[in-house]
């Protein structure tokens, strides 16, 4: 494939903002949309195709906005539709695209529809939820959890049954094997579509049908005993095969429009992950997490590379993530030391790269003191928070070295503390430092941008001859190729790579230093180095 020809979300990078976090333009403490306008020549300059929002959606923010009580509208919070409206028109002017987060399995129980449906047994809406008699002790239906910890039952004493919900109490599921509630759903995606955004990032997709028996999860034989959800088998409650169908629906949506994009999120392993591409009717992307949970080893990272090309059905799109809002940062996960190595693999693997904001500059975990904790699981199981709490990954932007790191005015109260490296780690000290963290990022995304064998180039893993490397081609139609050397130790490693070719020119190095010809036979990486040689 040569890029003219490849489709918007494939040849480009996707770049995930967490709305609350990014850029405080009202000065009270919580990012917002004129915020993310006014810092559109900051994300134009880095190179990317398309921004992803985290929902914007009204919201009581139990759970962050991930809990939306209307589907239709923007949060006064972010400054409403007329913002949202500004800030689209601004993206696309400048030949950005937008995707934004659409939250369908459960709604808040704020939402309308929830309030009807939970007035009585009787009320027309009753049937848009999932609800049930209690167990004949009086307990839960089932042994369903949520992922937030306790049951995923709460009791509805007005009405006197059991409404589900994988999260909050205050998220409940809707019922999507309810024609009425499908039709409601896929009449929300078209109003955005109408309305012009580019495309969808679906929550929790492989959730959105539950057995219609309700029978109890199998117990998990493998369960570590540390996170109390995963200590059952998820086999009524997540990838049910009738998902599929109702895939193939959402995606009529897009397809009625030009040029749309639906990603989707699944944790599930390759064999059940490629089901959601369908045959090019369902998720244009099923999001590819596994990087995440792997340790820093080289191996272990080409076997899963390797193993996922081979998976890809006929035709589907690859893409990978190493962060987001639920995930530590990597540069935390993996060490900062390994922190470039990562990123130079996550823009130059073969498919479509998303990029958490801030990792684009190396942003690291925040501390979060315990009277600032809010996110729900850590709330919820003070004892796992270091391991399920989502808020060090969420702290605000850091635009520059003074107070509130330029995220909000000085002086007010950020919704979750500044991270303190922010007097080194920020875009105003990063951009005029030209060996930093964020000039390395741009390096990269603009070489992806104008090279045919980055952006959409064959992938062939090499052996390298130590196991510490993990080394990879990419070439495109016209023969050009670009070889990846990525050393995941703290030694220094010398090669062999001769057979490849003699010698090659260095186009970015982790360093943002080293540059010119080597030579193959005798390559040598420093310690946690990467490189990008163009053949
Ligand atoms: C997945 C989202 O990424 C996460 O942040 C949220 O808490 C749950 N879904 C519930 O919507």
């Amino acid at each position: 494939m040569k890029k003219e020809n490849a489709l918007w979300w494939q040849k480009g990078i996707i770049y995930q903002i967490y709305p609350r976090s990014f850029m405080d333009s009202s000065g009270n403490g919580v990012g917002d949309l004129a915020g993310v306008r006014q810092r559109l020549d900051y994300i134009e300059s880095l190179g990317v195709e398309a921004i992803w929002f985290s929902p914007i959606n009204p919201s009581p923010m139990k759970d962050f906005g991930y809990d939306v009580s209307d589907y239709v509208d923007v949060h006064e919070l972010y400054g409403g539709m007329p913002a949202f409206q500004a800030l689209l028109d601004d993206a696309h002017r400048r030949g950005l695209k937008v995707v934004i987060d659409l939250v369908p399995n459960h709604s808040s129980d704020q939402h309308a529809w929830f309030q009807e449906s939970r007035s009585s047994r009787d009320n027309p809406k009753r049937d848009w939820y999932i609800w049930r008699d209690p167990a004949p002790d009086g307990g839960p239906p089932n042994n369903w959890l949520s992922f937030f910890g306790g049951p995923a039952w709460t009791f509805d004493a007005h009405t006197g049954q059991y409404y589900l919900h994988q999260f909050v109490p205050e998220q409940p599921e809707l019922n999507y094997r309810n024609p009425a509630v499908r039709q409601a759903m896929l009449d929300v995606m078209d109003f955005w579509m109408k309305l012009g955004v580019d495309g969808f990032r679906v929550d929790v997709i492989w959730l959105m049908m539950k057995d219609p028996d309700l029978r109890d999860n199998p117990l998990n034989p493998e369960w570590d005993g540390v996170n109390p959800h995963s200590k059952f088998i998820h086999q009524y409650t997540a990838n049910l095969p009738e998902v599929h169908d109702l895939i193939q629906d959402m995606r009529g949506v897009l397809d009625r429009y030009p040029e749309r994009m639906m990603v989707g999120e699944i944790y599930l392993p390759n064999q059940e992950l490629m089901k959601y591409y369908g045959n090019d009717d369902e998720c244009h992307l099923p999001f590819n997490f596994q990087l995440i949970h792997y340790p820093w080893n080289a191996q272990a990272y080409r076997r899963a590379v390797d193993q996922y090309e081979a998976d890809l059905p006929a035709g589907a799109w690859p893409n990978w993530v190493l962060g987001n809002h639920d995930q530590h940062r990597f540069a935390t996960r993996l060490g900062v030391e390994n922190a470039r190595t990562a990123q130079m693999m996550l823009l130059t693997l073969r498919g479509t790269p998303t990029c958490y904001y801030g990792d684009e500059l190396g942003m690291t975990d925040g501390h979060i003191p315990p009277e600032f904790v809010q996110d729900p699981p850590a709330v919820k199981q003070p004892e796992i928070a270091h391991i399920v709490g989502r808020d060090p990954e969420r702290t605000p932007m850091q635009w520059n070295a003074g107070p509130n790191a330029g995220f909000s005015p000085a002086g007010v109260q950020t919704w979750l503390p500044v991270n303190d490296n922010h007097a080194t780690v920020n875009v105003e000290d990063e951009s005029k430092d030209p060996k930093s963290f964020l000039n390395f990022f741009k390096a990269l995304a603009h070489l992806r941008r104008s090279e045919d064998a980055l952006c959409v180039g064959s992938y062939q893993s090499v052996d390298a001859g130590d196991d510490d490397i993990f080394a990879y081609l990419r070439r495109a139609e016209d023969g050009t190729t670009f070889l990846v050397v990525l050393n995941f130790s703290s030694r220094i490693i010398t090669l062999d790579l001769g057979e490849i070719a003699r010698t090659a020119e260095i186009a970015v190095s982790t360093d943002m230093v080293s540059s010119g010809t080597v030579k193959l036979g005798a390559l040598i990486m420093a310690e946690h180095q990467g490189l990008l040689l163009r053949l």
